[in-house]
């Protein structure tokens, strides 16, 4: 716990049993670390799923599942751990659909884009990867390769999705992704942020990946529908959403921030300035970052520096399942960005070390491998759950990112 102490230059004690131990200066403390996390959040999995589902109690829903997939990928690239690779291949497989593209029938009638999106981000790393390839099924109709079910296919089946919706989508606003796609659904009046900004996330990593101009062209025009209508703010706050409902047409935004909302972009961007070396992407890149930290990290009091926390709901402690998992993505995202963006480096470290450190001090419930969720209060605050642990993980293993393997380009 000395580095805790250290960072926060106060004093306080770890309740619960030992905390989890993390050096954030010794590579094998960190893998260590991620190895004890992966074994708590695979205490979630449920054996008996037909869609790869981890498992918790309602309300619980299929993207959090495709999040811990992608988490799992991580880990298995930056620990060479191969434990979890067939259970990853089988869980994405049995969600993919017959389409391809992470549409399932299991989640007909209320899947959202930012549903799918979240498992689309796991192939999306597997194709970066090199993530051992599902046995090839070959469909006719296939035109990006001679998989069907490559992780490159997928994610283009899925980014075409995106395209097609965003035309149906454009009769409001001038453009963007509704939340739903089913029209059915509650959430068909709603353009939201973490729908637009997976979106932009997708199209940035096919551009970086393939050079393919669409993608780049695409990504373009999703930030700057962005920022045209006010979702990516001036100060580049990322807000939660608009609704394009009977005349509203996005002329009222909804100004909450959550965390995940700015990750999706700040990647985007960073992707884009890998695609591009375009220095304006660079520039974005910066602004995201800096308007994450300024939201997303130092506890409600400024007591805890560089420590990251959800302030729409962890200070109240009204953080739902979903909620509770959100720093998680910021981690990982910031951590990637960090790694295409190197002038970002020396920001996202500082922010991701004593994040990391304080995440742990946090994971000190029943065992080392059950995380709270408020890691600015220095020791487990007994708010245990599967977004805690996934969100416990991606801090502690996105500091890996340093000695990653370089994502891969289409040759
Ligand atoms: C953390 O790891 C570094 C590098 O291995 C080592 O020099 C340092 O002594 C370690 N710190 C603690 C507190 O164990
Ligand atoms: C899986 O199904 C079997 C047989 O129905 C049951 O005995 C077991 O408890 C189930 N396991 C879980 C984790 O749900
Ligand atoms: C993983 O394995 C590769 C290939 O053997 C090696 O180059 C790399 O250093 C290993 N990484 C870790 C974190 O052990
Ligand atoms: C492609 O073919 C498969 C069957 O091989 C079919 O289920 C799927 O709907 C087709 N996709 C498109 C986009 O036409
Ligand atoms: C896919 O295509 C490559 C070359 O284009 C070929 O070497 C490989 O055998 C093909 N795989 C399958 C499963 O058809
Ligand atoms: C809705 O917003 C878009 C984009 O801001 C604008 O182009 C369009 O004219 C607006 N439509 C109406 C009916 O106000
Ligand atoms: C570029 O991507 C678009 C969209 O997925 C696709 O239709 C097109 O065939 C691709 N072009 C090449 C040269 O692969
Ligand atoms: C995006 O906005 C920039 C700056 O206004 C403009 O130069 C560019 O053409 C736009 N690109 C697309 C694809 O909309
Ligand atoms: C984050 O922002 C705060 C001010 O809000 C600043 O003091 C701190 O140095 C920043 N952190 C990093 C790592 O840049
Ligand atoms: C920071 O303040 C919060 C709320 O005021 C408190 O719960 C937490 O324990 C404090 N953290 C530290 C490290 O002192």
């Amino acid at each position: 716990m000395t580095g805790l102490v250290l960072l926060f230059g106060l004093l306080f004690t770890v309740c619960g049993a030992g905390a989890l131990h993390l050096n954030v200066s010794d590579q094998e403390s960190i893998s260590q670390a991620a190895t004890t996390l992966t074994k708590g959040l695979y205490g979630y999995h449920n054996v008996n799923s037909t869609a790869g589902q981890f498992d918790q109690p309602q309300p619980w829903f299929w993207w959090l599942s495709g999040a811990g997939w992608t988490a799992l990928i991580d880990y298995t690239v930056y620990t060479n751990d191969t434990t979890y690779v067939s259970d990853i291949q089988a869980a994405l497989a049995q969600s993919l659909g017959p389409s391809f593209d992470f549409v399932p029938p299991q989640q007909a009638g209320w899947e959202a884009n930012d549903d799918q999106v979240y498992w689309v981000y796991a192939a999306l790393t597997a194709m970066e990867y090199d993530f051992p390839a599902l046995p090839c099924v070959t469909a006719a109709n296939n035109t990006i390769g001679n998989c069907t079910n490559s992780w490159y296919a997928v994610a283009v089946h899925a980014f075409e999705d995106f395209v097609t919706r965003w035309s149906i989508d454009s009769e409001t606003c001038g453009g963007g992704l509704k939340w739903q796609y089913n029209p059915s659904a509650s959430g068909w009046y709603y353009k939201n942020a973490v729908s637009n900004g997976g979106f932009f996330q997708t199209a940035a990593r096919l551009a970086r990946y393939s050079g393919n101009q669409t993608y780049t062209l695409w990504a373009t025009n999703i930030w700057n529908w962005s920022v045209r209508t006010g979702l990516v703010g001036d100060g580049y706050q990322v807000f939660d959403g608009m609704s394009d409902a009977e005349g509203a047409n996005c002329s009222s935004i909804n100004h909450d921030q959550w965390s995940y909302n700015v990750a999706a972009y700040l990647s985007g961007a960073a992707y884009m300035y890998a695609a591009t070396a375009d220095p304006t992407w660079e520039t974005i890149t910066h602004g995201l970052l800096a308007s994450a930290n300024s939201t997303f990290f130092g506890g409600p009091s400024s007591n805890a520096t560089d420590v990251m926390f959800e302030p729409k709901c962890e200070p109240s402690g009204s953080c739902n399942t979903d909620q509770a998992s959100f720093k998680g993505s910021l981690a990982t995202w910031m951590a990637k960005a960090s790694a295409l963006v190197p002038s970002t480096r020396l920001t996202v470290k500082a922010l991701l070390d004593s994040s990391a450190v304080a995440a742990a001090g946090a994971c000190s419930g029943l065992d080392s491998d059950t995380c709270g969720l408020r890691w600015y209060e220095g020791g487990f605050d007994g708010n245990a759950g599967f977004g805690q642990t996934l969100a416990a993980l991606e801090v502690v293993q996105s500091l890996l990112v340093t000695t990653a393997p370089e994502m891969a380009v289409l040759s």
